[in-house]
């Protein structure tokens, strides 16, 4: 497998209560599997870079809105494992190409695809519960991805300026903290003024094979593995006791 620098931009966390169980030799295998399905989704072959193994976030964390690195976070998923019974809902906020912010409300088995370094994404809302437990797997394209990489200033839509017009009205710019690849607004609620007007989506999704997309249309996934194929994935390594805390990155 080809892999390049794993290291993403940082994000902070408020308080650095993410869990980490590492795992490399199942993250090798998860991300091979999911390959089909990432490859359906998105329509192109793609070179797998990495699964980041299980993340667990406990106590008052959350995530500032950001983007992946470019070069190989490209396409990206969220398998959501599980969280606490008695959790407040803790939604991944995503803004979409047509500017609109996306609150998704996971639930346990729920895959969400998004194209990770080119939507604005985060958990900015607090979270409130016991914990919150997800996969995060990412890929990027075999063909001409080093080359829009490399021009990718280049290939702004000239819609997106008439959008970063509009939103500055009523947004004060200077406002804006950044970090790396990840913004703050600390005039707004959250830290993130797409918060004041958003599309609420709520898990579980369709079944296995099915995808829900952001115009609210149920497609299927063409010439994906059946399910049952992946009750052949083994069990994460019975020798992995070892639990990493950190701050959160590549979401
Ligand atoms: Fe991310």
């Amino acid at each position: 497998m080809q892999k390049r620098d794993q290291q993403s931009g940082p994000v902070e966390t408020k308080e650095k209560t993410t869990f980490f169980i590492p795992d490399d030799a199942h993250n090798e295998e998860i991300v091979q599997q999911l390959l089909p399905l990432h490859e359906a989704w998105s329509g192109v072959k793609l070179v797998p870079q990495n699964s980041y193994g299980l993340r667990v976030y406990r106590g008052a964390t959350s995530l500032n809105m950001h983007i992946d690195r470019p070069d190989t976070h490209v396409i990206s998923s969220i398998l959501h494992v599980d969280h606490g019974e008695h959790d407040e809902p803790w939604p991944i906020v995503i803004e979409d190409f047509s500017g609109k912010t996306n609150e998704v409300f996971l639930e346990s088995g729920d895959m969400l695809f998004y194209e990770s370094s080119k939507c604005m994404h985060g958990r900015p809302r607090i979270y409130n519960g016991d914990y919150y437990s997800s996969l995060f797997t990412h890929y990027y394209p075999v063909e001409g991805w080093d080359e829009v990489y490399e021009r990718a200033h280049a290939l702004v839509p000239p819609s997106y300026t008439k959008r970063q017009e509009k939103e500055v009205e009523d947004i004060n710019e200077e406002d804006a903290i950044t970090d790396g690849t990840s913004v703050v607004e600390p005039a707004c609620e959250h830290g993130w003024c797409g918060l004041r007007e958003t599309v609420k989506w709520h898990g579980p999704g369709p079944s296995y094979g099915k995808i829900l997309t952001g115009n609210g249309k149920v497609t299927e996934l063409k010439g994906v593995p059946s399910e049952r194929s992946f009750n052949k994935l083994s069990p994460m390594a019975a020798n992995t006791q070892e639990v990493v805390i950190q701050g959160g990155d590549d979401f």
